[in-house]
């Protein structure tokens, strides 16, 4: 081969630590059959500094050497699943080269194939432009939702708040509150960043406050349960509790890092008889949530709902009939603002019940 692509996985250890162990495994095998002239390019997102201290070291064992023998670069992969405006082709795509030689050949590579190629000075900068894309992301999020937790204090409605706001024409990017951070990019990657800047002495505030507000929103999805199903006299223990959508977004089959199944999971462990209905997720296996018992989805159907206390919309899977689920349903919780008429059996996080006149105020 003449280029070696590697976007192998880039996980978290339990201690929110970078597990390298898969690019290491990947380099290694590389290694073992390195020649002269190859091009070997990174794009696992990952911390500043992987290729350089760890990539290129590796490489070097057989005795070639980087910008010389052969050529390194990092390239981060930007993929929006599910979006029908950016493919792979017209998605710019940012270069980052070890010397200006693996610069050009990495750039040279990728314009086959793709629009734009966005050259940066180092591997360093590429590796860090990811993380910021990322990063902005988590913190946005994690600013709306604790507008949102503000909001259900002050009995005002973040969603609608969120919309005039981004009437804006300037200045202004709408991010949407939520049950918690899924994928596994945004709830992953700005660990990768807070681990190395702490190696540096430095404290990266912003983004374990982020990770703090939005890890804590399924813990507040399972407090808006449990108010909900409060006005019918029902607890947690012993309801019949639906989640609707257990992929971590919209119409796709990725349930990586979902906060639906930590919402299950805070249900299980609560006594909740706990179902989920899932188009694109047909089993939620034993391994995948802390309730440890394989899971077939239900349907959502006319005639199905009833049976439960409690639905929670998690994931707002454009095929679910909102309809049915309004109508049968005891009572709903929408983290998403899926049902946007409003009734009194539905409870959305981040706005007050249409019941409801005032502030929560403590007195
Ligand atoms: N999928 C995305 O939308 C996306 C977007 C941006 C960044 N990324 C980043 O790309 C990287 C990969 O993510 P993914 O979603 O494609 O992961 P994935 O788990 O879907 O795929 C990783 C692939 O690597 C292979 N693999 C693992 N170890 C290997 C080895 N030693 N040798 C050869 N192949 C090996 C696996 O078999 C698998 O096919 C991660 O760093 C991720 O953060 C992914």
């Amino acid at each position: 081969m003449d280029v070696v692509d590697i976007c192998v996985p880039t996980p978290l250890r339990k201690t929110r630590d970078p597990d390298l162990s898969y690019v290491v495994k990947a380099v290694e095998a590389v290694a073992a059959a390195m020649r002269p002239g190859q091009l070997i390019v990174l794009e696992s997102t990952t911390y500043p500094g992987t290729t350089d201290e760890v990539v290129q070291p590796l490489l070097e064992a057989t005795g070639l050497k980087a910008g010389v023998d052969f050529f390194i670069a990092f390239s981060p992969e930007r993929v929006d699943p599910g979006n029908p405006t950016f493919h792979t082709h017209n998605v710019p795509k940012v270069v980052g080269g070890l010397t200006p030689d693996c610069a050009m050949l990495a750039g040279a590579l990728y314009g086959t194939a793709i629009e734009t190629i966005v050259p940066v000075s180092s591997t360093r900068v590429a590796e860090m432009v990811k993380l910021l894309e990322n990063t902005f992301r988590a913190v946005n999020i994690g600013l709306v939702n604790e507008l949102a937790l503000m909001c259900d204090k002050m009995n005002i409605d973040v969603w609608e708040v969120v919309d005039a706001a981004k009437t804006k024409p300037f200045g202004f990017m709408a991010f949407y509150p939520g049950p918690g951070l899924g994928g596994h990019c945004i709830p992953i990657d700005p660990f990768y960043l807070s681990w190395k800047a702490k190696q540096t002495g430095f404290d990266p505030r912003f983004i374990e406050l982020a990770g703090h507000i939005n890890g804590g929103m399924p813990h507040y999805v399972v407090e808006k349960i449990a108010d909900a199903l409060n006005t019918k006299r029902k607890s947690i223990n012993g309801s019949k509790i639906l989640v609707a959508g257990i992929a971590y977004k919209r119409d796709i089959d990725d349930m990586r890092e979902s906060p639906a199944l930590d919402v299950l999971g805070l249900l299980h462990g609560k006594g909740a008889h706990v179902s989920y209905a899932d188009p694109y997720v047909p089993t939620l296996h034993a391994r995948d949530w802390s309730g440890r018992h394989d899971i077939k989805a239900s349907k959502i159907t006319r005639g199905s709902i009833a049976q439960y206390d409690c639905v929670v919309i998690v994931t707002d899977h454009k095929g679910f009939d909102y309809d049915a689920i309004v109508a049968e349903a005891d009572v709903v919780v929408d983290t998403r603002n899926a049902i946007k008429k409003r009734y009194p059996n539905v409870f959305r996080i981040g706005a007050p019940h249409p019941e409801t006149k005032g502030e929560k105020v403590i007195a």
